[in-house]
């Protein structure tokens, strides 16, 4: 594994590796065990959309790791002015020892990737988001002990949230249950991907989708770069919620998981977010985990 650009390029093992990787920088962590596997080396984090998690999951953990994060804001970077990226990939590579990049096109951190010669973390593109989806497979094994069996369920925009979702829990043998409204479906690789397994379905009824869902996902209806379309989504994603409703057709003990920042009453309602609070913040927690064990892995 050079890079994580995205779920698709992991095999099965590869995850398994880096959530066990995880629980142990966890444990190390929270039993105050230095874990300094990253003494000396350097981080470039490069944004061009905000982040809450993101930044301050990977800046704490590479200090924790005993390297140095550096918060690069694309607005005052050459990039943001028109430095290609292939020229930015090839200059970083002199300094760093490996990136992290939030952006749009999935193609820009592709292109880091194949233009830099260190490691390229993505930390969200309009594509995919492959480091939520590794600590929330984290959550999910923590909660239930086990992935392969488990029924997950995800409601709402087929995005990059449900692309990197669909890819990582099938990948580690969950069955997975999709709705999506017609014209928001997930991306035609991840469903062409979809394609070699049977214990993967697609509708435009959450409620059948959740039926004895073990684990449900959602995530805004309208994301970063989407703040124009807000209102036709809202129309569009009308009945597309955890609700009680919902939960009732799911398993008595399901978890609910979101990757955040969550919209109450669009998305999940407040009541249902507020009973699975404790499950949604140790995800947003796990997010530093997971993003440990991904930077051991590519930079240790
Ligand atoms: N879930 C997530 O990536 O959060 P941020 O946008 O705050 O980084
Ligand atoms: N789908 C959301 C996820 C945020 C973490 C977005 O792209 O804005």
């Amino acid at each position: 594994m050079k890079h994580l650009l995205k779920m698709m390029d992991l095999s099965s093992e590869e995850i398994i590796e880096i959530l066990n990787l995880a629980d142990q920088l966890k444990y190390e962590q929270k039993h105050g065990i230095p874990h300094n596997h990253l003494k000396g080396k350097t981080l470039g984090m490069i944004f061009e959309k905000a982040s809450t998690r993101t930044r301050v999951s990977f800046e704490t953990g590479m200090y924790q790791l005993g390297g140095y994060p550096l918060f690069l804001s694309s607005n005052e970077m050459q990039i943001g002015r028109g430095e290609p990226v292939e020229d930015t990939a090839r200059v970083l590579s002199r300094y760093l020892d490996g990136i992290m990049i939030r952006t749009f096109k999935q193609e820009e951190v592709e292109k880091l990737a194949e233009y830099g010669n260190i490691p390229i973390i993505n930390g969200l593109t309009d594509y995919c988001h492959p480091c939520q989806v590794l600590a929330d497979l984290l959550t999910v094994r923590e909660y239930k002990n086990k992935l392969d069996g488990l029924n997950m369920c995800y409601i709402g925009d087929g995005n990059n949230m449900a692309n990197s979702l669909i890819v990582g829990c099938l990948k580690v043998g969950m069955n997975v249950s999709v709705a999506c409204p017609d014209g928001y479906h997930p991306d035609k690789t991840v469903l062409d991907f979809t394609k070699d397994y049977s214990n993967f379905t697609l509708t435009n009824d959450p409620k059948k989708a959740a039926e004895g869902a073990d684990v449900l996902f959602t995530d805004v209806w309208a994301s970063m770069g989407q703040e124009s379309e807000a209102e036709k989504r809202r129309i569009a994603f009308k009945g597309y919620q955890i609700n009680d409703g919902i939960m009732s057709s799911a398993h008595g003990d399901a978890m609910v998981l979101h990757c955040l920042p969550a919209h109450r009453e669009e998305e999940i309602t407040a009541k249902v977010f507020e009973e699975h609070a404790n499950e949604i913040f140790d995800e947003a927690e796990n997010r530093l985990h997971a993003q440990k064990a991904v930077m051991v892995k590519l930079m240790g």
